[in-house]
């Protein structure tokens, strides 16, 4: 939440801040600013909006400066205005910060300041930390790198925060600690981001700070790096892997509708290299020394939010089936201060597609403590989360900026069922056949993925005789189910329809009380284990006159009799329907969205990256 960039080098800043941060708008979008430092003047920027209101609102004004800072805005303290913008200013007006992360102490280093003198402007904890470092300076006669750095040895929280001081006109401040920081590393020019989706097109060489890590970017001495003991680092210079291209809509109307499209590709992406059908096996490298570790395995636990959730909860019935492994999926923010039942048995799976997100973070570092493994499962590289795991498999979808996930989470269960089918071979589980079956089945997805995607326009259609419903329900069973749970999240995130997603036998338990003409049912019946069952729950909703709109496998007669509107998917094993069910409901999703007139993209009250519990 919240999103950073800064620049110092000889080129103007403002044109690549704002570049930086239309890319970082998926972070928040409630305010944005800048700060720009030309000479000793430093002069801000800021409004409530989204990055495209603070360039209506920067023109005509002074936008010089080879040094600068900028932030979009995802509001936790103080509501969404003009004055809780960012960057925010000390008193003296010498120094300006930008922060993604939240000062849990800022009350009490706020009323402490106060007695000291210092007038607050707005309602952030943010703002408090700027008044803080400009009060250590003064007192204890110190340049800003070592006043930041006795600054946030007083701070409780989490941050990624960049800091300008008009003293120093060539030189800016970052640090972090449980918020991302990238630092782009250029030809004499210097980008710090929230993630490097604003550097890539400067330069492909970067830093990851680590937390509690302190850069100061200098214009004669460059980067170094220290922490908040003062003990200086190396800075680990990494290269990226990220193209241009897939930052932009590639002549879709939003990024969510190019990630769906894209879901043949990012699921091919995520088996490269891992599936070998030639030779019959899974191979995924990143956990190649704990695959004994997976055999032996008396329990998986599976942590993450949201969608990441929805996908593990597809890998618990996955791990269960093929590998025989009893699994619990957990929402890493209930996990966390339960005080769960956790130890060096425990192998546990954390999934998140941005690998940032705080609650999972903070599952981790729970169950590490405890002594159990852990393995992630993580889109962006070079994540928090992939990093602090013991090790891993990347997803390997490409930049995921639709702030509704979706091909983050078919990429998510592809990667998990290669993990449930490599540890379901190896414990012997799975016979060879069976094994090398479900290889092909799976391997044949990504085409089966484009056929659903040619069923586009029948959606459309569907959408527009549904996009007036207050409400929706979305019902399938066993790998289903979380696929109903999927649907129902989507449809809520872009189009504020409120909808829910359940277990489809549970609906006799209260949802059915709901259902009349003008409840949408979506159901999941294809060909399957539970399709018999499925179908007399569908017979129960139209008996209540619920308008049932069906996903079934190609060929299906029954349900067509049924059902008011059918959308057919090719037939594939149970275990990889949602492979292919889940697609039709982000595609009904999206066009519900875009025809009742919402920002799909960026939902309201929404964030990508969920950096705050
Ligand atoms: C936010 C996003 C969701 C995402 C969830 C978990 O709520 O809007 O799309 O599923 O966070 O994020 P993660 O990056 O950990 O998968």
């Amino acid at each position: 939440m919240c999103g950073i960039v800064a620049y110092l080098g000889d080129k103007e800043a403002y044109p690549i801040l704002i570049n930086g941060l239309r890319r970082l708008e998926y972070r928040g979008y409630d305010s944005a600013g800048v700060a720009l430092m030309n000479g000793d003047v430093l002069t801000i920027h800021k409004c409530q909006g989204k990055v495209s209101d603070l360039e209506s609102h920067v023109v005509g004004k002074s936008l010089s400066g080879s040094i600068g800072i900028g932030h979009t805005r995802w509001a936790t303290h103080g509501p969404p205005n003009d004055v809780n913008a960012h960057p925010h200013r000390s008193t003296s007006g010498d120094l300006a910060l930008i922060h993604n992360g939240i000062i849990e102490n800022y009350a009490s280093i706020k009323e402490e300041l106060g007695h000291r003198g210092h007038i607050f402007q707005s309602d952030t904890d943010t703002e408090v930390l700027v008044h803080l470092i400009d009060d250590i300076q003064r007192t204890e006669k110190v340049d800003l790198a070592e006043a930041v750095r006795l600054a946030l040895a007083s701070v409780v929280g989490a941050y990624a925060i960049v800091v300008l001081d008009s003293k120093e006109p060539d030189l800016m401040v970052a640090a972090r600690k449980s918020s991302p920081l990238v630092i782009g590393i250029g030809e004499g020019e210097f980008f710090c981001a929230s993630d490097a989706t604003p550097i890539v097109e400067h330069t492909k060489n970067v830093v990851y700070l680590e937390d509690g890590e302190i850069a100061v970017i200098d214009r004669t001495n460059g980067l170094k790096i220290r922490n908040v003991k003062n003990q200086e680092k190396t800075p680990f210079i990494q290269e990226l892997e990220m193209h241009l291209e897939t930052l932009e809509k590639g002549g879709y109307d939003h990024f969510m509708l190019k990630e769906i499209n894209e879901q043949p590709r990012s699921i091919r992406d995520s088996m490269r290299g891992r599936l070998n059908l030639a030779k019959g096996e899974v191979v995924l490298g990143g956990i190649k020394d704990y695959e004994q570790k997976f055999v032996n395995a008396k329990r998986i636990l599976i942590v993450g939010c949201g969608t990441s959730w929805h996908a593990g909860m597809v890998g618990e019935y996955l791990f269960e089936e093929f590998a025989r492994i009893p699994v619990e999926v957990e929402y890493a923010s209930e996990f966390r201060y339960r005080n769960p039942i956790v130890n060096e048995n425990d192998l546990v799976i954390a999934i998140s597609q941005s690998g940032e997100t705080a609650d999972t973070l903070a599952a981790i570092e729970l169950a590490k403590n405890r002594g159990a493994t852990i393995i992630g499962i993580c889109n962006v590289v070079g994540s928090s989360i992939a990093r602090v795991t013991h090790a891993g498999s990347y997803t390997h979808a490409g930049p995921e900026i639709g702030v509704a996930s979706t091909k983050a989470f078919t990429a998510q269960v592809t990667v998990l069922t290669l993990m449930a089918l490599m540890v379901g071979q190896k414990k012997g589980v799975l016979s060879g056949s069976n094994f090398y079956r479900l290889l092909n089945e799976l391997d044949a997805i990504p085409e089966k993925v484009q056929k659903v995607l040619a069923t586009e326009a029948q959606i459309k259609y569907i959408a527009d005789i549904y996009k007036d419903a207050t409400n929706a329900l979305y019902l399938g069973r066993g790998y289903s189910f979380p696929v109903a749970l999927e649907g129902a999240l989507k449809l809520k995130e872009i189009s504020y329809i409120h909808a829910e997603g359940y277990p489809a036998a549970e609906m006799k338990h209260g949802p059915i009380a709901l259902i009349d003409e003008e409840m949408p049912v979506f159901v999941i019946a294809t060909k399957g284990a539970s399709y018999e069952k499925v179908v007399s729950n569908i017979q129960e909703v139209k008996a209540r006159k619920g308008k049932i709109i069906a996903i079934v496998t190609q060929g299906d007669s029954v349900v067509r009799e049924l059902a008011d509107h059918v959308i057919e998917i090719p037939e594939t094993p149970d275990a990889l329907v949602p492979l292919l069910s889940v697609i039709p409901f982000q595609l009904i999703s999206y066009h519900i969205a875009v025809m009742r007139g919402c920002n799909v993209d960026q939902p309201r009250n929404l964030a990508k990256s969920v950096t705050v519990e």
